[in-house]
């Protein structure tokens, strides 16, 4: 960035899959590689922001410049970011957190002794949603991973979670999204009881993600500079 649009900005980021146990060797989990999130913290650090970057379980290299935090489950990220949060200026939920872990972590190695095994599954937290809720909250920054309907879910997620922007993810598509090197968004911003709409086409993560701050460090300034 030409100039350090987020400098001495605190911004908290949440990256990649959680694991959810369901016994010492299984769990549940999801695709997502890391990759989107890690773009944006990069990108957040070139701009000057001090960032946190809570990621769960990838293989990806720490950006320069960025304090990472390592965690499985939903209820460790929330922890995590419970206690970064505090302070923040900015707060951008990229995680693929599951809605769901098993009701029950079995102590030992579950038994192949049926031919149908029925696990029963409790709600996870709602990371952002608590974050949003918090009365000295930071601008808060979702997004929506959705395979049909997706600008609908998603500002029915950007209004649930009183969110100031979301982006919503096609996440239908084989070429971006989940995995890949690019991703496509488009942007939803609350502008008072309204809703803009911002479409950021196919390109690299990293590329997307240096966009995706411009915008938010754009956005932002207004309402909390
Ligand atoms: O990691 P990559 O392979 O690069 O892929 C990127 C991505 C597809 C994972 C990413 O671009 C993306 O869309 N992330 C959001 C994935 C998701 O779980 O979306 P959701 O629509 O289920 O959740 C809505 C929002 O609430 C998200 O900001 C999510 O982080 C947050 N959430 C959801 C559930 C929960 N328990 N806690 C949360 O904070």
């Amino acid at each position: 960035f030409a100039e350090k649009i987020l400098a001495g900005k605190r911004v908290v980021i949440t990256a990649g899959p959680t694991r959810e146990a369901i016994d010492p060797v299984r769990y549940l989990s999801n695709h997502s590689s890391g990759k989107m999130g890690f773009a944006l913290a990069e990108a957040a650090a070139q701009a000057g922001a001090d960032v946190v970057l809570v990621s769960g379980p990838v293989s990806l290299p720490t950006p320069v410049g960025c304090l990472r935090v390592d965690v499985d489950s939903a209820e460790e990220m929330k922890a995590a970011v419970m206690s970064a949060v505090a302070d923040s200026d900015v707060f951008i939920a990229c995680a693929a957190v599951a809605d769901y872990r098993a009701e029950k972590i079995a102590d030992q190695k579950i038994k192949k002794k049926t031919d149908t095994l029925t696990l029963n599954l409790i709600k996870n937290p709602d990371i952002l949603a608590e974050v949003s809720a918090l009365s000295k909250r930071p601008y808060c920054v979702g997004f929506a991973a959705e395979t049909e309907q997706v600008l609908t879910h998603a500002e029915d997620k950007l209004t649930r979670k009183k969110l100031d922007m979301i982006f919503a993810n096609d996440v239908s598509r084989s070429d971006i999204g989940f995995g890949c090197e690019n991703n496509a968004i488009t942007a939803l911003i609350r502008r008072g009881n309204g809703v803009e709409q911002q479409d950021l086409p196919a390109q690299p993560k990293r590329t997307l993600a240096r966009a995706l701050i411009q915008l938010i460090a754009k956005e932002y300034t207004p309402h909390h500079g």
